[in-house]
Formats: C-alpha cells, structure tokens, sequence
C-alpha cells in the first residue's frame, strides 16, 4: 500500500471489513509508512523526558542521544530531585498502589493533601484528583451533563473533552472566536437547563492562548458556566504559575478549572478545581473516580512536593520563557509561521503533509526528536512540525535545533535564502 494516499482517519472504519480485517489493512499501512522512515510514534526511551533523550531508534534498533522538543515536561519536575525524593518516601511508606477505589478505601492523606494544595493554587474551594487528565476531563463532563444540556466548545478542545460531551447536546465554535460563540449562546438562552462553555487555556497543537476574560463574560451574561481546560497553561503562564485565570486574573471566576498533573506538574493524573459542592458531587457521580483505584502513592508524593516547587521555584519558569523568547524571535526572524503561538508550544506551520514528514525523518536523523503533526490531526494546510520547549534546554540545544530549521526550511521552500545570523544581526524581533 502506498501510504502517502492515505491518513491515519481512512482505517478509523472501513465498510464490510470486520475489526480483524480492518487492524490488519491498517497494518499494511503502517508497514509502508516504516518504510518511509516517516513513523515517528512510540520511539523507546531508555531514560525517560529530559532535554535530551536516550532512544533506541526505530530502524537501526540501536540507543543513541536525541535532543527532545516533544515534552511537556515544561519545568522538568519528572526529575526534580524534591520531586523524586518525595515520591520515594511516598512511595516507602503507603507502598506501590493505594490498594482500592477513591471511595472505598483507596483515599490516603497525600491525596486529600493534593487536592487541598491544588485547589488552592487554582483559587478554588475544592479538587477531585483522578489518574489521568484524560479521565478526569471526560468523567466530569459524562457525569455533569446530560440530554437536557448543552456543551459549546471551542473546536480546538482537546480529545477529552469532545469524548465526555457524548451523553449532551454539542455545538463548536470558531476557534478563539467571540462573535461566533456569543451566536451560540444567544440561540441557546432559553433551550437548556445547564449551559457549559468548554475551552482550552491553552491549545495543545497551537501553543495560543483562549481569550478567557471574554469568553467568562460573554458565558456569564448569558447564563452558562466556563469551564478551562489548563493542562497546557499550568505551571507555565499567569505571574506565578497559576495559569489562564491568574494570566487574565480571573481567579475565583472561572466556574470549573480542570488539568493535568502530567505536564509541567511532571508526573501523572488529573484534577477539576470548583466550588465544594461541585467537587463532592463528582466525587459520587464521576464513574471514572468511583470506579477506578486511587493515584499511586508515589504519584501523590510528588505531585505535592511539585505543587511547592512550582511556587517555591519560579526561575524555572523564568528559564522556560527566556527559551521560549528566543526561540520565537529565532524562528519568526527565519521567517517561519508559528500562528498564533505565544507560550512553550511552536506549531512551525508547513501546510503540506509531505514535507511535514520528510522534515520529521531529517530532523529525527539529525538526532531531533520532534513531532510532526498533519492530517487529520490538524487540517492539510496547517500541517506543522511540534515543538514544544522545556526550562532545561540550553542556549546550544536550542541553536542546533535553530540551525536544523533553517537548513531543512530553506532545502524544502519554507522560508527565504537570508541566514539566521544576518537576521539577528539586523535586529529582527
Ligand atoms: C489539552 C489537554 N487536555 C488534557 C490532556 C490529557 O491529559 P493526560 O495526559 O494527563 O491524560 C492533554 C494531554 O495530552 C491535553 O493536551
């Protein structure tokens, strides 16, 4: 099979061929994108996220070193020396699993602890944890909202969100856009019993940031609750790390604040933030929370220790955002389209399937591990090379990764012939 005719969205459901037939069509598939040297998913690492990777490569099988822009590992906590440590004493004192359900014998003191301490950064009264952002986004809104019930959401929402909105009424928006939202809300004024505008703070696959002061105000004036997705915007964006409510302060406004403890708080889980009565009837209602064992013990160890690092410790985001800086200014000086980027995540948009991946297979052989995202995870002609940006990246990963960028973009039409050190040079911002 030629790949290059087909995307990941064909093998989603092929007509008269049964799920053996289909896994195995999707096989081929996948055997002629290997072939390609364009499969760049599950590379093995051998020493987990840092700036730079230990992976045994896809086609040689053997380790070598990459420099790794695809975390969002944003402050590096997964290796913080607190964080580790505290994880381990979690870990030596409850044992490796918390043993049953949330409700049922499996709540231990960290966790009641994490969802005290996140609560509070998030300036609200209370937090249910769960064991994936995933799980928390989508059990929430399963147990929230119902047919009687609306969910408007931003069309860029992440996969979590979309998937809990199955059991309600859905409408999208155009992304980031008020007019079209502010449509939506006022047709639906008088239609449901809930009203729930959902949004990302910040965009995974866009690095832009959901103008949540508006959309608060334009939600609140006609009846319907916010709720902000910050798995992308905690730790990273609002003076002290809180995230979008703090960036746009907005603390205490924002009606449902949910995110991840698997990005910048460096581990793994999730968590809603809201009023107390909102926290203790998912506590019951939430499938996924009461159906499911508690976080490992180890995982709360560290996420409370992260919670304080975070606050404790602001030159690690400093030292993200001096990255960040220049390697923005870099990049638009080179005369890349980053869209509307303005945090730790650089869509480097191409808007050509091909050359997305012919750029990923030389990044990945010059040792860059990015990734490289095209249809139909984003639409053809915005067809990008991810990156995302960690505090613990050097002046000189990020200059090779610069320097990669501006080699492949001019060898496939991306950008102009002038080189990088003469746009600096001139000043370019
Ligand atoms: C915006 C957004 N929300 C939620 C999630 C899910 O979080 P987790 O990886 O903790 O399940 C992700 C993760 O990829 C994400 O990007």
């Amino acid at each position: 099979m030629d790949s290059t005719k087909y995307s990941l969205k064909d093998f989603a459901y092929i007509q008269d061929a049964d799920i053996m037939k289909r896994a195995s069509i999707f096989q081929s598939y996948m055997e002629d994108v290997k072939e390609k040297h364009h499969y760049q998913y599950r590379r093995v690492s051998l020493n987990g996220s840092g700036p730079t990777m230990e992976v045994i490569d896809t086609y040689t099988g053997k380790p070598r070193e990459m420099i790794y822009m695809a975390s969002n590992d944003y402050l590096n906590l997964t290796r913080h020396p607190r964080v580790l440590e505290a994880g381990y004493k979690a870990l030596m004192k409850y044992g490796a699993g918390a043993g049953s359900v949330p409700l049922l014998g499996g709540t231990l003191d960290i966790h009641r602890q994490l969802e005290k301490d996140v609560a509070s950064f998030k300036g609200c009264e209370d937090a249910i944890i769960y064991t994936s952002g995933f799980g928390s986004n989508c059990n929430t809104l399963l147990a929230l909202l119902g047919k009687q019930d609306i969910a408007i959401l931003d069309q860029y929402v992440h996969a979590s969100i979309v998937d809990g909105c199955q059991k309600t009424n859905v409408r999208y928006f155009r992304h980031n856009n008020m007019d079209a939202l502010k449509k939506i809300l006022e047709k639906s004024q008088n239609e449901y019993v809930t009203k729930l505008v959902v949004v990302d703070g910040v965009y995974s696959m866009d690095g832009d940031i959901a103008p949540l002061d508006e959309i608060v105000e334009l939600a609140h004036k006609y009846g319907a609750y916010v709720m902000v997705d910050e798995a992308h915007a905690t730790g990273v964006i609002g003076e002290h790390g809180r995230g979008t409510p703090e960036h746009f302060h907005l603390e205490g406004k924002v009606d449902i604040v949910a995110g991840t403890f698997s990005k910048a708080f460096g581990a793994v889980g999730g968590f809603i933030a809201s009023n107390a009565e909102l926290v203790e009837y998912l506590r019951f209602y939430s499938r996924g929370y009461m159906f499911s064992t508690a976080m490992t013990p180890q995982a709360a160890g560290s996420l409370c220790e992260a919670m304080k690092v975070i606050v404790e410790e602001p030159q690690l985001r400093e030292k993200l955002w001096e990255n960040i800086r220049y390697f923005r200014k870099n990049l638009l000086s080179l005369g890349f389209n980053l869209g509307h980027s303005e945090t730790a995540i650089f869509p480097i948009i191409i808007g050509d399937d091909w050359k997305v991946k012919e750029i990923g297979r030389r990044l990945d052989e010059m040792g860059i591990y990015v990734n490289p995202v095209f249809y139909p995870a984003v639409s053809r002609n915005l067809s990008r090379i991810r990156i995302s940006l960690m505090a613990g990246h050097t002046k000189e990963h990020l200059d090779k990764v610069l320097n990669a960028m501006e080699y492949l973009g001019k060898e496939y039409g991306i950008i102009g012939n002038g080189s990088i050190q003469e746009e600096i040079a001139a000043g370019a911002e």
